[in-house]
């Protein structure tokens, strides 16, 4: 057997051959990259054998953390009987069925169906086919622009990327591409405004009558909201936001697209945001967490009546490749069997989550602090600059040095602009979540230095 290759050659061959993902590789080439070796539960084991605590759930998806065997003998199972064979044809083989009934039996009553993809991207771009295809099914051909919010996070396909209301993500490809509209995201922090949440979310949703308004409901075809904004920066709705926003849409004819895929399976205290805050989605798009990410899975599950308009246009031409690809779909069922034998659903709404909450609350009272957000088993700290909110300028970043320091003290977590952001396993024990808070209090010890 080969021997492997030292870390030093790994980082020079990763310096000369792997462009990353998110990733500015000027920065990262001097030092080298980071290499993760090994995952034990919420812990990973890097290039020096130094355990860190994932208080990422790696993207906000390693929901049953990182040794759940269960999961490795499912895949085994079905690689050795049948790697993969697709869906395409009118042929299927057993595992996607079976997530498809699961991802049923949970979900809002309206929305049973399911097309499957391999990410969060592919799984809202096939939201977005659907939803043209169905109006165009249902004689309103005008109706295809697509509504969605500052601060959100859609994928990185071209039409995705044009969803996405963050300029970091569709500036530098001349995105968004016509037909895509931007309104405010409920982020009051961000858009340094004066109001509290629930004010702000009545402007967002005033904002976002008027630009139906001027655009001609006619026009727009469905409007895409993460529950919990995530990549944006954390930013859970204001009370009453959400449902307000939903019957805004009802009665202009636009679907309401929730785009679950890192608030479904367990993260916010329940199955879907959309249970939990009774939203009657027309359309869910989920990823991550359908597997704990340890294989690549996207899922967009729509309504029954789009699904019967769909089945009436005939031959649906759409689909990948591994669409419903067994091996991956193997791996959510025994992933999703595991969230409910572990109840680790009730786990984070009733135990971990308010505890979490409770944690990250704490930093409150901070001097390096400006905000935190969150729900459950997911949060934010809004981090400030020796000289308060007013020495904020549009270059500060606190969050990357903030995470630097704080993974030099023991713990994962993910720095956006001037915040960092935290989501760990739904596994993670009360032990553990004091482990978190204390790498990033010793963390912030550090930020001013
Ligand atoms: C809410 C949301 N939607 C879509 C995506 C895109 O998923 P993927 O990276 O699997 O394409 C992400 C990824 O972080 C996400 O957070």
């Amino acid at each position: 057997m080969s021997t492997s290759p030292s870390i030093e050659t790994l980082r020079d061959l990763d310096r000369q051959y792997h462009l990353h993902p998110f990733t500015n590789h000027l920065d990262m080439h001097q030092p080298g990259t980071h290499l993760i070796k090994a995952g034990d539960g919420c812990h990973l084991i890097d290039e020096n054998d130094r355990r860190l605590l994932d208080g990422l759930a790696g993207l906000w998806c390693v929901n049953v953390g990182y040794n759940c065997v269960a999961i490795v003998k499912a895949v085994e199972a079905q690689m050795t009987k049948l790697p993969y064979y697709p869906s395409f044809f009118n042929t299927t083989t057993e595992p996607p069925i079976r997530v498809a009934e699961f991802l049923a039996k949970k979900a809002p009553a309206r929305v049973n169906r399911t097309v499957f993809s391999n990410s969060g991207s592919e799984a809202n771009e096939t939201a977005l086919k659907l939803i043209r295809s169905y109006h165009k099914l249902r004689g309103q051909t005008e109706k295809k622009k697509i509504l969605s919010r500052t601060f959100s996070y859609h994928g990185v396909t071209l039409a995705t990327s044009s969803m996405t209301g963050l300029p970091t993500v569709y500036e530098p490809f001349d995105l968004p591409l016509p037909g895509f509209i931007h309104v405010p995201g409920p982020h009051p922090y961000g858009y340094n405004s004066p109001m509290d949440a629930e004010a702000f979310g009545r402007w967002c949703l005033a904002e976002t009558a008027r630009v139906i308004r001027e655009e001609g409901p006619e026009t727009i075809a469905a409007m895409f909201v993460e529950p919990i904004q995530g990549a944006g920066g954390v930013i859970p709705p204001p009370p009453g936001y959400l449902l307000e926003l939903r019957e805004l849409l009802r009665k202009n004819d636009i679907l309401f697209v929730a785009d679950e895929v890192i608030t479904a399976f367990g993260r916010v205290g329940d199955w879907f945001a959309s249970t939990l805050w009774n939203l009657d989605p027309d359309i869910i798009t989920l990823a991550k967490g359908i597997t704990s990410g340890y294989l690549p899975l996207g899922a967009t599950m729509v309504s029954d009546e789009m699904a019967e308009t769909v089945f009436k246009g005939g031959y649906f031409a759409h689909g990948f490749t591994y669409s419903g690809h067994p091996t991956s779909a193997a791996a959510a069922l025994a992933n999703l069997e595991t969230i409910e034998n572990l109840g680790l659903v009730e786990r984070v709404r009733d135990d971990v989550g308010p505890y979490f909450q409770k944690k990250l609350h704490a930093f409150a009272e901070h001097p390096a602090v400006g905000e935190i957000r969150g729900h459950m088993l997911i949060g934010a700290i809004e981090l400030l600059p020796k000289g308060g909110r007013q020495a904020i300028t549009p270059t500060t970043s606190l969050g990357i040095p903030a995470a630097a320091h704080i993974r030099n003290e023991g713990s994962i977590v993910r720095g956006i602009r001037n915040l960092i952001a935290v989501a760990p396993p739904l596994i993670i024990t009360h032990a553990e979540i004091d482990e978190l808070f204390a790498s990033i209090a010793r963390g912030l010890e550090k930020l001013w230095d």
